[in-house]
């Protein structure tokens, strides 16, 4: 199983993937932190006590994720440290060159994960979108096998996209990362990925930018009820899911209380009440659907 049930303690509670490598149960998330003010965010988060962050060539902000980590003193191998392949770059012939690129930019000689940031769909490229799936996931293996990443996987692949690549993959992807909360639930693909022994990620695990989690009087009155905030909330629930979420925050009270998720649980009756919102804001886009000219 993909997902998890071991007693977690703290943001580093490790979780095991399908090759024995493992992740820290919370990830900081960097997704539209400014290039400018990433390496001081990473710092406070590193400060904090998070051990693993995520980031992405398409945020363009890896070099001050880098910077961060090189000037944290903390030893390589205690961090975990996660990059994504744009879409610009699918396909076989250009994976390595940008992986190198990630790695250079990160100042880093490996990753711990790569992940596919999106599929290619059949909207965009009709019969050949599998092909190209099927040959960027051709190239990530090579990086695996050749010791560079210490695992690899997808993001925003949607469990048909999976079943499609595992029909001529000789490695299972060890993660996927997609958008995750309240109001974007993906019940069923979640169980579906750790059926498949799939570790599901969660990125906007707050609903990101603009969205109306945090302020919801349903998740108003449960965190009330347990002397947390919405924020708190809407971690704990991805998280009693057996889903890794990915909080990002540039401010320091932020971060440091979106880690303070393991003194408290939600009742069953409280998780429905949450899976049963809708329509709380947030990107989500459909996988199928969407369109990437950049
Ligand atoms: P900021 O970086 O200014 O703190 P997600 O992780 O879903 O993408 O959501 C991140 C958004 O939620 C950002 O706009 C972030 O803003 C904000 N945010 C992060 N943590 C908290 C928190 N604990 N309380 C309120 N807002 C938060």
């Amino acid at each position: 199983m993909g997902g998890f049930t071991i007693t977690l303690v703290d943001v580093n509670s490790p979780v095991k993937l399908n090759n024995g490598v493992e992740i820290p149960c919370v990830g900081y998330g960097t997704f539209r932190t400014e290039p400018v003010a990433t390496a001081a965010a990473v710092k406070a988060a590193l400060q904090a006590g998070y051990r693993h962050i995520d980031t992405a060539s398409l945020y363009k902000n890896e070099a001050g994720v880098g910077q961060a980590i090189k000037e944290s003193g903390l030893a390589r191998e205690d961090l975990f440290v996660t990059s994504k392949l744009w879409t610009s770059d699918w396909g076989y012939e250009n994976v390595k060159q940008a992986f190198q690129a990630s790695l250079d930019r990160l100042g880093l000689d490996y990753l711990d994960l790569y992940l596919i940031h999106w599929p290619a769909n059949e909207k965009q490229f009709g019969a050949d979108a599998a092909k190209i799936n099927v040959e960027t996931w051709r190239a990530f293996e090579e990086l695996y096998q050749e010791g560079k990443v210490r695992a690899i996987g997808l993001s925003n692949f949607m469990p048909h996209h999976v079943k499609k690549l595992l029909e001529t993959a000789t490695i299972k992807p060890m993660v996927d990362q997609i958008e995750i909360h309240p109001g974007w639930t993906h019940e069923a693909e979640i169980k579906e990925l750790q059926v498949m022994d799939i570790v599901v990620e969660a990125w906007g695990p707050l609903g990101g930018q603009g969205a109306t989690v945090l302020t919801n009087p349903v998740m108003q009155e449960i965190a009330t009820a347990h002397g947390k905030t919405t924020a708190q909330v809407s971690l704990r629930w991805i998280l009693q899911q057996g889903v890794v979420p990915l909080p990002k925050s540039v401010h320091a009270n932020r971060i440091k209380q979106n880690m303070e998720i393991f003194d408290f649980e939600l009742t069953d009756e409280e998780m429905a009440k949450i899976f049963a919102l809708k329509d709380l804001g947030g990107q989500c886009k459909d996988p199928d659907e969407v369109i990437f000219n950049y």
